[in-house]
């Protein structure tokens, strides 16, 4: 069990590249070694465990099975795609730079796109980046697992966005390299080299690239790998694929995946943009100190840990009472929030209201492509002070997200007067800059509102590294380990897997299975067929069920909850499917649930 004395060897940091650890799995599906009693540890240790798969993102690749995020032939590859900008930059002309992704990957294609676009506004050019997040917009906010199964959909939205463009470069995320969505869009560009140029960005290697077919199509995400692969030795497409190892909580990609992804893309960017526009040549050196920034980042972060691991318990706490986590943010911040929050309903089953982001200029600031998402997406300072203030009180807890250089500290001082006269269990965490005095009174005066104040205290920045997007993976890891470690202290975890996952698309629908072979024991047909019952509950599957395709199982995944706890109860203990409902029934908690079957 992990105690509160929890260390990290040296072997368990590396366990997992050994060819023998999970050898059926990709990096990005394997449990990761570091995490395997996160279940049962406490609020700092889960901190420490965090801080301990993050730092795995900077081990040194030298010797190593796999390439890593520092590794020459990655720097090359980052350096090469850095110019592919640089030239697009310096004569935008009829050229488009398309960042795309499903989920967390479409997210960070959506944030970073729109920080560089905001870089070119400052300086009077017109925007060069687009995003496309399978979905659409409001998969910004919230699940939509379905689209990330349909290649046809990612062609058409790609040409939708590139009309009448004669030259792009797209860069497909899928940090799995798994989604059919990007698949089908890389394969596009694979056929039409006279305009597109493909970059792949992911973290498994290509022979671990997902093989299965994909309904309607003669290529599998593996083999346009492959085919990637080929054309990067002429420089006609690119990957940028190093392992990061594997996630905290089993799968879970927004965590490292998610890092990974915003650091990789803004070295690129920055170092196009430095070069472009503040004559500092792509070289391997720069994209290197960038990459040093961002480690460094994480350090600072991490520095922080008992103060996160209160945050954490706080947060933990509320969710065990029935209570609401809600974050309020300001600028890039407060999109990290929304986005953190709405991962929570398909990471976790959580429900929409238990973590909650809202963002100081709602829309406004977001400035997404399809504005205002409706009322079911309601994200603006003021949603809060109407929909939720009313009925706020000690048991929820409240984060302010803010830094010291936007000029809203007074507006932060407002909010967190209001809000404490609701309850007292609010937080702030905040960055500034060494030596910037600026605001200190009104920050004074939150710190006498707050229950907890994290300050985060940065050096002034070296040259072309933007403090900012420190500023915002420092937030991102914050907010990840609040709403992760929450959930863990909550019981939504078992072992460093989450049991209750919805199998709301192919993925999903092989990681239950999966998962429920390693926990119960049983062979794959068994624990196939437990699903399958669960998900259409059923004792006895018809034919109609056992042939239909596993995109017709994942629509049916969609009406009902807790089929994989259902299976698994199941399987462990040879119920039927009613019985295993009054099991889950007397155990809410999963975890509690699994252990009382296992005993
Ligand atoms: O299917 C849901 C999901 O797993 C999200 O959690 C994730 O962000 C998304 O798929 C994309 O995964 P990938 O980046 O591997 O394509």
């Amino acid at each position: 069990m992990a105690g509160s004395d929890w260390t990290c060897s040296l072997s368990a940091m590396h366990e997992w590249e050994s060819p023998d650890y999970e050898p059926s799995l990709p990096v990005s599906e394997k449990s990761n070694p570091l995490t395997r009693d996160i279940d049962r540890a406490s609020p700092n240790c889960i901190v420490r465990m965090l801080q301990a798969c993050d730092a795995q993102m900077f081990q040194d690749g030298t010797g190593a099975t796999y390439q890593r995020l520092l590794s020459e032939q990655v720097v090359e590859t980052l350096t090469e795609v850095a110019k592919q900008v640089e030239h697009i930059l310096k004569d935008p002309r009829d050229s488009l730079i398309v960042l795309s992704g499903c989920g967390t990957s479409g997210r960070l294609a959506f944030l970073v796109a729109s920080a560089f676009n905001r870089a070119l506004g400052e300086l009077d050019r017109s925007s060069v980046y687009s995003y496309i997040i399978a979905g659409g917009d409001k998969a910004l906010l919230s699940s939509q697992e379905a689209p990330e199964d349909d290649p046809k959909l990612g062609v058409l939205s790609l040409k939708k966005v590139c009309e009448g463009q004669k030259r792009v470069l797209f860069i497909g995320i899928s940090c799995g390299l798994s989604a059919p969505f990007v698949a089908g869009q890389l394969d596009f560009c694979l056929q039409h080299p006279e305009v597109y140029t493909p970059v792949l960005v992911g973290f498994n290697p290509p022979h671990q690239a997902r093989d299965e077919r994909i309904p309607g199509c003669t290529f599998t995400f593996r083999s346009v790998a492959r085919r990637m692969q080929e054309l990067a030795t002429r420089q006609r497409a690119f990957l940028i694929n190093p392992a990061v190892g594997p996630e905290a909580v089993s799968g879970s990609s927004r965590m490292k995946g998610g890092s990974a992804t915003k650091i990789l893309l803004e070295v690129v960017l920055s170092a196009a943009h430095a070069a472009t526009f503040a004559d500092t040549p792509v070289t391997p050196k720069g994209l290197l100190q960038h990459m040093g920034a961002y480690e460094k980042t994480l350090e600072i972060t991490y520095a922080q840990r008992e103060g996160i691991g209160a945050l954490l318990e706080a947060a933990g706490q509320s969710l065990r009472r029935g209570g609401r986590v809600c974050y309020l943010g300001w600028g890039p911040l407060g999109t990290l929030g929304l986005i953190d929050a709405s991962e929570c309903v398909p990471t976790f089953g959580a429900g929409c209201e238990d973590v909650r982001g809202y963002i100081s200029g709602g829309y406004r600031e977001l400035n997404n492509n399809e504005g205002p998402l409706g009322p079911d997406f309601c994200i603006a300072h003021e949603d809060f002070l109407r929909l939720v203030l009313p009925s706020l009180d000690d048991r929820d807890a409240v984060l302010l997200i803010y830094t010291h250089s936007g000029n809203n500290v007074g507006e932060v001082a407002e909010l967190a007067r209001t809000v404490r006269e609701k309850t007292s269990n609010l937080h702030a965490v905040y960055h500034r800059v060494d030596g910037d005095t600026a605001a200190a009174e009104q920050q004074d005066d939150i710190n006498k509102l707050c229950f907890s104040s994290l300050k985060f205290t940065w050096p002034s920045p070296a040259s072309g590294i933007s403090l900012h997007m420190q500023w915002e993976l420092s937030t991102k890891l914050l907010l990840n380990a609040v709403s992760t470690g929450a959930h863990v202290l909550k019981g939504k975890i078992y072992q460093n897997h989450m049991v209750d996952l919805q199998v709301t698309n192919s993925k999903l629908y092989r990681r239950a299975t999966r998962l429920l072979q390693k926990l119960s024991g049983g062979p794959e047909s068994r624990c196939e067929e437990a699903l399958l019952k669960a998900v259409y509950r059923v004792d006895e599957l018809t034919a109609d069920i056992t042939s239909s395709d596993v995109s017709a199982h994942a629509r049916a995944a969609r009406s009902g909850t807790k089929a994989v706890p259902l299976a698994l109860v199941c399987l462990l203990t040879g119920r039927s499917l009613r019985e295993a409902g009054t099991h889950l029934e007397q155990h809410p908690i999963v975890r509690e649930a699994v252990e009382a079957c296992l005993s």
